[in-house]
């Protein structure tokens, strides 16, 4: 990064001019390497995902009843669907690990408590994401413990990510500020409703997909209840991405992830419609064919990157709107 640029992020104007940019300088180094391993912690994350998401799309969740060994082997023969089975657990590992160096890395290097604790939370979640993944195969795959596993995934992801945006030199260098136009719609409030439905969201659509195995139809009335949320998620994220393009459209900090947020929900509405009819579909076959799993995996993946891009939205839209605070004058008496 170049000095005019410092300058012109941090402004001269608090201290003596060296000693900002010094500082802020050698504070940048700093946190690059952290938002670096972050952004690969959350990238790992999202592959797990879909590694987790192959697991249920070929009905591999009994491949071993045992657990934390599969079969009794630290590690087995990866034939049939042991390859998905052990193969997630071995990915889910590696994730572990991860986030265990960040948690130690955000300790060590970060200066801000609340990150730091974010860190410990993450590092919870992971392991309380594994103790789920034990117990529902050591259940043979109830409902509330799968749907609870593949729910925890998306909010693990979402620490990751928030976790990414935290450390990022964008985050605390923004380099704009902007008021939030009195009188109309509040984008903030706007995008903290889309984060909430979408969640509502990944809950129904897991309580759906942990409802029926590939070989049996998917119950209607939460079919109808993750259609409805579609409509719903459409309406609330459609608006805050609407509302960030037609605002701050020249605010490429805002209008990137707003226009991602909506292709990406698109997509999820395309690929959510052939869920829906390759698995209306399966019981027909003789086993989990290729384009059902295709396109059920890909439909996971899609709403956990609609999911992390609507926080990186919010995040940025707290970061940088300025709600002005009305000043009221009583009149005298
Ligand atoms: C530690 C991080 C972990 C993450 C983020 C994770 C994530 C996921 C995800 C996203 C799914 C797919 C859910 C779906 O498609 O609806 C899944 C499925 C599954 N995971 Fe994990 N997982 C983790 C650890 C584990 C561990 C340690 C086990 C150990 C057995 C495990 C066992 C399973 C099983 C059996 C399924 C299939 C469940 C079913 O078909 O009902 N997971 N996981
Ligand atoms: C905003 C749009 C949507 C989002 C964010 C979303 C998200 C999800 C997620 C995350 C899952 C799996 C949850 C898990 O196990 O982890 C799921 C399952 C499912 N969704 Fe959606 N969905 C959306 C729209 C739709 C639409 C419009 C349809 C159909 C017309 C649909 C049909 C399905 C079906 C059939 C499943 C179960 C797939 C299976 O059994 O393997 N989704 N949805």
């Amino acid at each position: 990064m170049r000095i005019a640029d410092l300058k012109r992020l941090f402004g001269p104007q608090s201290v003596s001019p060296k000693f900002a940019i010094r500082n802020s300088q050698s504070e940048i180094f700093m946190s690059r390497g952290v938002h670096r391993f972050a952004v690969l912690v959350a990238c790992a994350t999202f592959f797990l995902i879909i590694a987790g998401a192959n697991v249920t799309s070929h009905d591999a969740g009994l491949a071993t009843s045992d657990w934390p060994l599969s079969n009794g082997q630290f590690f087995p023969k990866m034939v049939g669907n042991l390859f998905w089975e052990h193969g997630h657990r071995l990915v889910a590992t590696s994730v572990g690990l991860l986030t265990i160096v960040l948690a130690i890395l955000l300790q060590l290097r970060e200066r801000r408590a609340w990150i730091r604790r974010l860190g410990w939370i993450a590092l919870i979640g992971v392991i309380a994401q594994g103790l789920l993944g034990g117990l529902t195969v050591k259940l043979n795959l109830p409902l509330a413990v799968s749907a609870a596993h593949a729910t925890l995934a998306q909010l693990f992801f979402l620490t990751t990510v928030s976790i990414a945006v935290f450390t990022s030199r964008s985050w605390m260098a923004p380099g704009v500020s902007i008021n939030e136009e009195q009188g109309t719609v509040s984008l903030r409030a706007l995008c903290v409703v889309a984060l909430a439905a979408i969640l509502a969201q990944l809950v129904v659509g897991a309580t759906l997909r942990h409802s029926a195995t590939w070989d049996q139809p998917l119950p209607t009335p939460l079919l109808l209840a993750h259609i409805g949320g579609a409509v719903v998620v459409t309406l609330v994220l459609g608006g805050a991405v609407m509302t960030s393009r037609l605002r701050y459209r020249d605010e490429k900090y805002l209008a990137r992830p707003a226009s991602l947020g909506g292709a990406l929900l698109a997509v999820q509405l395309c690929l959510g419609l052939a869920a829906y009819i390759t698995r209306a579909a399966s019981p027909n076959d003789p086993q989990p064919l290729n384009p059902m799993i295709f396109v059920t995996v890909s439909h996971v993946a899609c709403g956990a990157l609609v999911f992390a891009t609507t926080i990186v939205l919010t995040l940025r839209v707290f970061r940088v709107l300025r709600v002005e605070r009305q000043t009221y004058v009583l009149a005298p008496a």
